[in-house]
């Protein structure tokens, strides 16, 4: 970044580009203010094999990079020349996927002699509760739940995060696939097995998990084998079985646990917010089981609006605008990194 001279702004104009899975997006901010977000998904395709296959997804994102990075800025009404920095998920995620995503950021910042802003995806998921709020400062208490990850994590200023607890086996979102899968759903399962649970009742009895356990810890192998276990003994048997209740069960034992302590995270850390972020976050059960928990508590809560829970570029961008005001720029040489820490 040697030969870029940088006069910073507060409300800078940033392309975000997102590229680690199915979802080819590319989104324009302006400050917290989002201009454009768009979005070109192979999930269509990657769902006739049941689940994301790695060269399909890298030849999509290459055939729809440029044509969404286009989508966005037109609709943004901005200039190339116009951008105050490109940002770009760098890791973790599909390592022929993020390659695509992460050479075009490069080209664009190279030539338009602007700042390159590596993200990591999962600090772009916890980023995407600020565009809910123009207003949202650190310290709060955060959830992510998301196709790969799920932990309780308190945020003490933009950039400085400590992990309180996680998984200990399967993410949330995984275990919502599969067990859509056992259930017949398609992929990818967590709105599917959302929209079959509000038709049951929380009747199957499934085991809590961990739920005596002290700190912040969870596992979904239990529980996930649990569902399978029963499901395939009621066939075995020839008994009747309510798919719907399976799903309501499973989503509740799922997910009470994840709110509860999220709120008693934030109440032992005396913060007064709540956020969260990740795909599983877009579940409404989930979201209004936070909000009646925090509103019980006095806390505030900030969920990032359910379009940007999943996969989106403006939560990147969002991130590369915290990068960009702590001046974190990334060289040229950055590389895709399949697997990154979680912070
Ligand atoms: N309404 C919902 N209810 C439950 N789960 C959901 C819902 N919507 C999406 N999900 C789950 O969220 C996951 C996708 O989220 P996301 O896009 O954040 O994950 P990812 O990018 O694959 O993983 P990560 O972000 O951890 O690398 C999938 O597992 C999907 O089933
Ligand atoms: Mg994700």
């Amino acid at each position: 970044m040697s030969d870029i001279v940088l006069c910073k702004k507060q409300n800078p104009i940033i392309l975000g580009i997102e590229s680690s899975c199915d979802e080819t997006a590319a989104a324009v901010i302006c400050g917290r203010k989002i201009l454009s977000d768009e979005i070109i998904s192979s999930a269509e395709v990657q769902a006739l094999y049941g689940g994301v296959v790695p060269e399909i997804a890298s030849r999509a994102h290459t055939d729809a990079v440029d044509e969404v990075t286009a989508r966005a800025l037109k609709k943004a009404g901005i200039e190339r020349g116009e951008l105050d920095a490109v940002a770009v998920t760098y890791g973790a995620g599909l390592l022929g996927a993020l390659l695509v995503g992460l050479s075009f950021a490069k080209g664009l910042a190279y030539g338009l002699g602007i700042p390159l802003i590596g993200v990591n995806h999962i600090r772009g998921h916890l980023a995407a509760a600020y565009l809910e709020d123009e207003t949202l400062k650190p310290p709060f208490v955060t959830l992510l739940a998301s196709g790969g990850h799920t932990a309780i994590l308190h945020v003490k200023t933009e950039t400085e995060f400590e992990a309180l607890g996680g998984t200990l086996d399967d993410a949330a979102g995984e275990a919502f696939d599969k067990v859509a899968r056992v259930l017949s759903l398609p992929y990818p399962g967590g709105p599917h097995v959302e929209a079959l649970a509000r038709e049951g009742k929380s009747s199957v009895s499934l085991p809590k998990m961990l739920k005596g356990e002290g700190g912040y810890i969870f596992s979904y192998s239990g529980l996930k084998t649990a569902v399978i276990n029963y499901v395939h003994n009621k066939e075995q048997r020839g008994e009747e079985w309510s798919r719907a209740d399976v799903a309501a069960s499973f989503q509740s034992a799922a997910l009470d646990i994840l709110a509860e302590k999220a709120v008693e995270a934030a109440i032992e850390r005396k913060v007064s917010t709540v956020t969260a972020g990740g795909g599983v976050i877009a579940n409404g059960y989930l979201r209004e089981k936070l909000s009646a928990l925090c509103g019980a508590e006095g806390l505030k809560l900030v969920l990032p609006e359910k379009k940007h829970c999943t996969d989106n570029a403006a939560m990147i961008a969002s991130e590369g605008l915290v990068r960009y005001r702590a001046g974190l720029f990334s060289p040229l040489s950055l590389n895709a990194e399949a697997y990154l820490p979680l912070l």
